[in-house]
């Protein structure tokens, strides 16, 4: 389907199926190459691509990586190409298969500085650092402010729904990328589904564009304020499902299946869209791609969908599912060429 970009009085473009959708007058030209412009005569183009990856031969691949603090260009650059398809790509750091000798958090972090990463974006559940945690903490902490991870599903053994990261972050704590390191699996479960939502946005476009308009309005869904017990927590958020992130160009995806704290717009095709998306992430689809995390495997992404199924840790002692987690302000993609390695 072509679409046809006109500007509006504010200087908004618009066109018949991305009401509501920023265009920046400019986009950098470090961004061009990846850059997603829905407005574009070039996006048919840029859809027939993005489908041309979806079903690889042999799967996803898994990128073996051997020092985490120093990426050979190799290593780096397989994990940058497979993002630049699917906007994830999975790796294995050799050395880091055991709970008792764990990858350290900081070395996470500095695999991440070469990918330009260097703005961690920190939770209340979070290390000063911006490190999360994902356990199971069983009722470990208490009180009912932000900082007890007890309160949140994905610090409980529960399935934890479809979601992007940081869905109700404001523009300057925005979550553009982030990365999941398995420190320990579990006994049973624990799997990871991820999709590609620049796919999701394709689908919805494709065969429902009444729905996505619906999806692309500015105050789609609001999220209310978490203000916990000692009033440290967030602020009620609003915003679109999909949207141009202005800094980059590129697709930004606020999503949640939650059921509650959260209100969808009163608009039937809101509600419709809503449905849509849900049947899409039920699937089957090519860009559901399932995977359970090894001790030493993560995953790396511009903040894609994603769910994780419940799971059952091993019998006593500390040797419980762990994964570590961070949350970056940055879109994977525009680190310089040179690994920096560490400083
Ligand atoms: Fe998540």
């Amino acid at each position: 389907m072509t679409a046809t970009a006109q500007a509006d009085p504010t200087g908004r473009r618009t066109d018949a199926v991305g009401r509501g959708l920023t265009m920046p007058d400019s986009i950098p030209s470090r961004t061009v190459d990846q850059s997603f412009r829905p407005h574009a005569a070039d996006y048919a183009a840029w859809r027939a691509d993005k489908l041309r990856e979806l079903e690889p031969t042999g799967g996803v691949p898994t990128i073996p990586l051997e020092n985490p603090l120093q990426l050979k260009p190799e290593e780096r650059h397989a994990l940058l190409a497979e993002i630049a398809k699917r906007n994830f790509a999975f790796y294995e750091i050799s050395g880091a298969r055991d709970r008792d000798t764990p990858l350290d958090g900081s070395v996470l972090e500095a695999m991440c500085r070469q990918f330009g990463l260097a703005a961690p974006v920190n939770n209340p559940a979070a290390d000063g650092f911006g490190l999360s945690r994902i356990e199971y903490v069983d009722g470990r902490e208490g009180g009912t402010g932000p900082g007890n991870r007890a309160r949140y599903i994905p610090y409980t053994n529960r399935r934890l729904n479809w979601h992007t990261d940081g869905y109700y972050n404001d523009e300057l704590r925005k979550v553009r990328s982030f990365v999941l390191h398995c420190v320990q699996d579990a006994e049973h479960g624990g799997e990871n589904v991820l999709m590609d939502p620049e796919i999701l946005y394709i689908l919805l476009r494709d065969e429902h564009p009444h729905l996505l308009q619906a999806l692309c309005q500015e105050d789609a869904f609001s999220i209310p304020a978490d203000r916990g017990d000692n009033g440290s927590g967030r602020m009620a958020f609003t915003g679109p499902v999909f949207s141009v992130d202005a800094e980059t160009g590129a697709l930004y995806t606020r999503f949640t299946q939650r059921r509650h704290h959260i209100h969808w717009l009163d608009d039937p095709d809101v509600a419709e869209a809503v449905k849509a998306v849900d049947r899409i992430l039920q699937g089957p689809h090519p860009a559901l791609v399932r995977r359970t995390l090894r001790p030493g495997q993560g995953v790396l992404c511009n903040n894609v969908l994603h769910c994780r199924s419940a799971f059952e840790d091993r019998q006593g002692g500390d040797h419980g599912r762990l994964l570590f987690r961070l949350r970056f302000n940055q879109r994977i993609g525009h680190a310089p060429e040179k690994s920096p390695g560490i400083i």
